[in-house]
């Protein structure tokens, strides 16, 4: 009951997990699954030493590392420092953002506080930084959102035996994928969290499996049990490509905020918005105050990438450090309706294989 990708990854399960949490990783691929760690808000020291850390964990078992390298953003090929893409941030934002802090009472950040986020990382530079480190570690796949990654990097991936992935909304970008040499294409449906398009994961990923040809397709946006697993391989995937799920288990404490967990514990599955606010292209994520705001009558809309998450990185990480409620979110998918308790990752990769393997007798006792 394997993929032959599966297969190939050397795989129990055909389930792949995208987690910031090196714990969730490290579970994941110990279930048979594939942990992917996000290094989007990694230093290349700190991706280094989670690297190690899972390494030493894993017993051989296959796991991966997702970047984010943005196809198109202002300042891309050029040599653009932090002052020159503030000084190309509107006044308008600014003011909105400030106006909004006020009026939530969000105080300024204290003089001794340590700003967590690399305000350039969405970059192709920094993206090829990260793989670097990855391909240190005998990592099996590699990862790409937001756009067919550069030559270079699938390059590198390849000379390294490494796989390499890439998200598309569209059955267009799946081609351009195939195209550059990409191995494995994420087909992710629009009730995903995160950057996503608006095409229904039942529309998109037959349509782009059939386009693909002999590439191999995950299917990703909304998965969270195995029945839905077992639905994404009936339309034709090598796997599921998850993200949303692993938010409320006990191995991402750590990673997430207490009112955050609780929102989305509590949040039901038409409580998600696709909306700018964060990058500048939409991302589907808890619906808030927040987002209300940027998508209101009284927004001056949003920027480009990178200058809307430079404008209000800061703003996010004051919100959070003054435990503002009313103003935190998070991406996550529709999928947030069913995640209403939290478990260990284990259990979910045991529920994961047992629905799986139930919907597939289900399927195969029909007349
Ligand atoms: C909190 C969160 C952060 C995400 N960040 C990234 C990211 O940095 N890189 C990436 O390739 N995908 C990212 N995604 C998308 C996931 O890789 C995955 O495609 C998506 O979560 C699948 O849909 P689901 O949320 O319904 O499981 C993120 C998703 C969530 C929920």
């Amino acid at each position: 009951m394997n993929t032959a990708l599966a297969k190939k990854l050397g795989l129990e399960v055909p389930l792949f997990a995208f987690t910031r949490s090196k714990e969730v990783v490290v579970e994941v691929t110990r279930a048979g699954g594939m942990g992917v760690l996000g290094a989007i808000a990694h230093s290349p020291e700190k991706l280094d030493e989670d690297l190690a850390w899972i390494d030493a964990r894993v017993d051989g078992k296959p796991y991966g590392v997702d970047t984010v390298m943005p196809q198109s953003y202002l300042g891309r090929g050029e040599t653009v420092t932090k002052e020159m893409l503030d000084a190309m941030i509107p006044q308008p934002q600014k003011d909105f953002i400030a106006k909004m802090l006020a009026e939530h009472g969000v105080e300024a950040l204290p003089d001794d506080y340590e700003r967590h986020e690399d305000l350039l990382g969405w970059s192709v530079e920094k993206g090829l930084a990260h793989i670097e480190i990855a391909l240190k570690y005998p990592i099996k796949l590699i990862a790409n959102a937001l756009g067919t990654p550069p030559a270079e990097a699938i390059e590198r991936a390849h000379e390294h035996g490494v796989l390499m992935a890439a998200l598309c909304g569209k059955t267009k970008q799946a081609l351009a994928h195939k195209a550059a040499g990409i191995d494995v294409i994420v087909a992710q449906g629009t009730e995903a969290g995160g950057h996503t398009g608006e095409i229904a994961g039942m529309v998109l990923c037959p349509e782009i499996v059939e386009a693909v040809g002999d590439t191999a397709v995950l299917m990703a946006g909304g998965i969270g049990t195995g029945r839905q697993m077992a639905a994404a391989l009936a339309l034709g995937a090598q796997g599921a490509w998850t993200g949303s799920i692993w938010l409320t288990v006990a191995e991402n404490d750590g990673y997430q905020h207490a009112h955050v967990l609780e929102k989305l514990l509590a949040a039901g599955s038409g409580d998600t918005v696709r909306s700018r606010c964060i990058s500048g292209k939409p991302a589907r994520q808890l619906v808030t105050e927040y987002t209300k705001l940027w998508d209101g009558e009284t927004s001056p809309g949003t920027l480009p990438i990178p200058l809307q998450w430079m404008v209000q990185a800061e703003a996010v990480e004051r919100i959070f450090h003054h435990d503002c409620t009313a103003l935190m979110g998070s991406p996550v998918g529709q999928i947030v309706g069913s995640m209403n308790e939290v478990r260990t990752t284990a259990s979910v990769m045991a529920d994961f294989k047992a629905d799986y393997a139930a919907a597939v007798a289900r399927l195969g006792a029909l007349s």
